[in-house]
């Protein structure tokens, strides 16, 4: 997979600094021995993300983001690893073929030539005088050449083996063109998936084309208006957004990006000179598409279709957003309409005048439980209250809170003080997860990670780790400990910057990392302190081994077994008293 070797990689990263590189990004300012400057990875105001000269490593001290200066470059510019080695070698003056390198290492670069070749196939077509119906078909939606060009739509023509024999005259082997999605095989033989559609190309986000979806454009009936590729080792669906390659720079520029259901609605929306805009075509975001959302730009405004569907969309969008920290704002499009007959409909102006004033997403959500109920009814009042204290106990926001409740008691006539009574009450925990520094600290977690920190700064005390400790308790902070005990072992040092190019399951250790190194602990340990730390831990193991055998205990039914494991447990007991 990496085909540069960890040497070349730690020569690049150690030519550059990262105080330098990150400044190049975002303003940074110094304070003590950090720098500190805006988190680019959430939504924030405040300077919470330090920069460490000394560590060569960043942290967000409210959203956890942490890692390299690797890690930085990859996460801002969301590029693959080796894309970001490239722009560092750059900025060291280093020169790298990447050129190479991703061949060698692109083991999927076969697809990726398959779905270019098959793009300029297609995209050819429509331009023949086999695509004059499909013109047609776009002209009557308002889609003019320089549309078909900028967004390459394109042809899947009448015939049903055109694209395989192009295909195959390539020699390409045909169980890939299979894993391609784009050939199938039936009783005549091998044929193009797709026939008489015409074809939007899907890109992932860096640009690549890695998918299609064809439309039906002569009347067809019993067919589905869109068929997308299917899902392979480069296309993955959840993982892309229509259009993002292209959005980025403008959403970054204006700090704001627009969401939108369906890719006609971003074409239209870019006829019409908006180009921040990105679809998630017709599937709920991910996981992976939220965090994407949230690094384009500071403000986020759903803009999905009118209809139901569209409703629930916003809200379900909303709130896997809002599990990373970030509230969208609402534009609702009245009429069942979508983007793309809104504008068509009302004009530019219009639909701009819109995207200016959108709503928050407290106000959609208070009209959206309004609908369908009738409000001079007790029964549906209190239905509508319970729904909007339901939203309230997934925001963090007390002032947003307090408004809405006092909104709530003006309008039904209700005391303030009983609806909070009644917010508390609701048990749903909240769906926004606090960043990990305001987390409470049990005394365990604590212990271990306060010698992970020291762990991370001295290698004696990775020497005591190695000699007192088998196993840490908690296994986010076992890997961690693995991790760094390991590197140490290799290296005969600790250094965080480049302990994190050796991690596998990047993210959950690095997410430790970073909350460890939050901690901000004074910089020198004391013997006594590391082993109160030690002592905790092993406090730790011989309770949770007594929890393990009181319950065996009470399940065992064979007297003899009972008396040995009841001698067990005092074994413990003694054991424990020696540490209390
Ligand atoms: N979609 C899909 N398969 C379908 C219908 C829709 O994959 N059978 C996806 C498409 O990505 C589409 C999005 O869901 O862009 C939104 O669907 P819809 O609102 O129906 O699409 P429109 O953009 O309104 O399409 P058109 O105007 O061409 O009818
Ligand atoms: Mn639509």
């Amino acid at each position: 997979m990496r085909m540069m070797s960890q040497d070349e990689i730690s020569h690049i990263r150690s030519s550059v600094d990262i105080v330098d590189v990150i400044s190049r990004y975002i303003p940074l300012v110094p304070k003590g021995r950090n720098y500190f400057g805006v988190c680019p990875f959430h939504d924030d105001k405040n300077p919470s993300m330090s920069v460490s000269r000394e560590k060569q490593i960043y942290t967000c001290f409210s959203c956890g983001a942490t890692g390299n200066v690797i890690k930085f470059i990859q996460d801002y510019e969301n590029v693959p690893f080796l894309e970001a080695m490239k722009i560092l070698a750059d900025i060291a003056g280093i020169s790298l073929d990447l050129g190479e390198i991703k061949k060698q290492s692109n083991h999927n670069h076969i697809l990726f030539d398959i779905y270019d070749l098959s793009f300029k196939f297609y995209h050819n077509n429509i331009n023949t005088a086999f695509g004059k119906k499909a013109k047609e078909y776009l002209k009557n939606r308002d889609i003019d050449e320089s549309i078909i060009k900028e967004f390459g739509i394109g042809l899947a023509l009448k015939n049903h083996d055109m694209l395989f024999q192009l295909l195959s005259s390539k020699k390409y082997d045909l169980n890939v063109l299979m894993k391609s999605g784009l050939i199938s095989r039936n009783d005549m033989g091998y044929v193009d998936s797709y026939y008489n559609r015409i074809m939007f190309p899907l890109w992932d986000i860096s640009g690549k084309v890695v998918g299609f979806s064809g439309r039906i454009f002569n009347g067809e009936q019993d067919m589905s208006k869109y068929v997308n590729t299917r899902e392979t080792e480069i296309f993955k669906k959840g993982e892309l957004l229509y259009n993002y390659h292209r959005a980025k720079e403008e959403a970054r520029k204006e700090n704001k990006v627009i969401i939108m259901e369906g890719f006609m609605d971003v074409i239209r929306a870019y006829t019409i000179g908006i180009k921040n805009v990105i679809a998630m075509m017709g599937t709920a975001v991910t996981k992976e598409q939220a965090l994407l959302i949230k690094r384009m730009a500071r403000e986020i405004v759903l803009c999905f279709d009118g209809d139901s569907a569209g409703q629930k969309a916003t809200l379900s969008c909303a709130e896997e957003l809002m599990k990373i920290g970030v509230t969208p704002k609402v534009v609702s499009l009245e009429a069942d309409m979508d983007p793309d007959e809104y504008i068509k409909k009302y004009g530019k102006e219009r639909f701009i005048g819109l995207l200016e004033n959108p709503m928050n997403l407290m106000d959609f959500k208070l009209s959206y439980f309004k609908k369908h109920k009738d409000l001079s009814s007790d029964q549906d009042i209190s239905k509508y209250i319970h729904d909007i204290l339901g939203e309230l106990t997934k925001m963090d926001d007390e002032i947003l809170k307090e408004l809405t409740i006092q909104k709530m008691s003006q309008e039904f006539g209700l005391n303030p003080e009983f609806l909070k009574s009644k917010l508390s009450d609701q048990t749903e925990k909240p769906v926004l997860k606090l960043p990990t520094v305001s987390r409470k600290l049990n005394k365990y977690d604590k212990a271990q990670m306060y010698l992970l920190y020291y762990m991370l700064k001295y290698k004696e005390v990775i020497q005591l780790y190695n000699q007192e400790i088998p196993y840490l308790p908690t296994e986010r902070y076992r890997n961690l400990a693995f991790h760094i005990s390991y590197y140490y072992k290799i290296n005969g040092n600790i250094d965080i910057a480049s302990l994190i190019d050796q991690f596998e399951n990047k993210e959950e250790l690095l997410k430790t990392l970073g909350e460890i190194d939050q901690l901000n602990l004074k910089e020198n340990y004391t013997m006594e302190e590391i082993q109160d730390y030690i002592q905790v831990i092993r406090e730790y193991d011989i309770k949770n081994g007594q929890a393990d055998l009181e319950r065996k205990l009470k399940e065992e039914r064979d007297i003899h077994e009972k008396v040995r494991i009841a001698n067990e447990i005092i074994a413990l007991k003694v054991r424990r008293e020696q540490y209390d």
